[in-house]
């Protein structure tokens, strides 16, 4: 293979939040190993993550992680382009561990170091299934975000709707929670609503007239004190009820929003990421819209929908081929914003 034709190899590390992961992909497309190490059962009986746990397990997992991603791939040092790594928003002693691993491993064989954005990340997990077409609008739900991405080409973000208060990931983790459901709740309200009906009609926020941000700490509140007062009155209602009407309430809001937008934009094409695209009724509800509007709409397959590395790779060659660097002196940062990445 000549130099013009050789493909660029990029490392992808991520470690912001529970899942310590490396991954190698090649040409920000194609998957050539994706290693991930959950910590969910570590963090499970305790509700949540908790931060000082995961990093304990980043800093054991790291170095075991990153040499399963290069031997599954079969490459070499020598071979790589660059090492892409999470640089926030996250957890800080989380994110610190990636970031230390990268740095090091990028001084040790003189690689390029790269910096990129979970969100971005979250994005660029739809390039490793399809081509982008740009503009693009890009609907994150996490269990840290509720965001809405305008794209007018690669590696250029414009938020033009976000949460003002609980992430979507966030309420449905919180409602579980309330139902007694095992951490993390979301794929268990999600299970539990396909047996269920939307019966209990909570509230839909909208927020002003013409607004694309989301707000769902109104009906994570109406769930829980619905619960309470049924609960005070000796009456009970089914859990797969709650969770369905849960449910239709949040993807209500995030596709009508997300038709909204995509018609004020005029956009060519919706992309899902984020944890919260593993759900299966928003996944139906968002193709559903798409297929009315005309737009083309890409959805993530399950294990790349929640954190993974591949993701970072792929946003990674982007910004490799941008020119995007850090130095040695590279450090986590938790409230990192995504708009801050478009001097490339
Ligand atoms: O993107 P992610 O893996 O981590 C963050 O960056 O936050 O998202 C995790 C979130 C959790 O809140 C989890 O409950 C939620 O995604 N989630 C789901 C489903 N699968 C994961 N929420 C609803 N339905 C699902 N099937
Ligand atoms: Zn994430």
């Amino acid at each position: 293979m000549n130099e013009q034709e050789k493909e660029t190899l990029i490392l992808g590390i991520e470690t912001s939040c529970d899942e310590t992961a490396a991954s190698v992909v090649a040409n920000g497309c194609e998957i050539r190993s994706n290693v991930v190490a959950s910590q969910i059962e570590s963090h499970k009986r305790f509700g949540g993550v908790v931060p000082e746990i995961a990093s304990r397990h980043h800093v054991e997992q790291i170095t075991l992680v990153i040499e399963e991603a290069m031997k599954e791939a079969d490459v070499t040092w020598a071979d790589l382009d660059g090492i892409a790594v999470t640089q926030g928003p996250g957890l800080v002693g989380a994110l610190l561990v990636g970031v230390h691993a990268a740095k090091a491993l990028a001084f040790a064989h003189q690689l390029p170091l790269i910096p990129v954005h979970h969100i971005a990340g979250h994005i660029y997990a739809n390039r490793l299934i399809s081509e982008m077409k740009f503009p693009l609008l890009a609907l994150i739900v996490s269990g840290g975000h509720t965001e809405l991405i305008y794209m007018k080409e690669h590696g250029h973000y414009m938020v033009i709707g976000e949460t003002r208060d609980d992430a979507a990931g966030e309420a449905y983790d919180k409602v579980a929670r309330t139902l007694d459901l095992p951490y993390p709740g979301g794929p268990q309200m999600d299970r539990l609503a396909q047996e269920g009906s939307d019966i209990l009609d909570f509230p839909r926020a909208w927020l002003e007239e013409g607004s694309f941000d989301f707000s769902f700490s109104g009906l994570k509140s109406a769930v829980i004190n619905t619960l309470h007062n049924a609960a005070q009155r000796g009456e009970h209602y089914a859990p797969e009820d709650v969770a369905a009407s849960f449910q239709a309430s949040v993807v209500d809001v995030l596709v009508e929003k997300t038709r909204q937008a995509a018609r004020t934009y005029r956009v060519n094409q919706v992309l899902l990421a984020g944890g919260v695209a593993a759900n299966s009724g928003l996944r139906e509800a968002l193709n559903h819209m798409c297929q009315d509007e005309g737009i083309p709409c890409i959805v993530p397959p399950l294990k790349l929908c929640t954190d993974n590395a591949a993701m970072i790779a792929a946003a990674g060659t982007i910004g490799f081929i941008k020119g995007h660097r850090a130095g040695l002196a590279l450090n986590a940062n938790p409230g990192l914003s995504l708009e801050g990445f478009n001097t490339l």
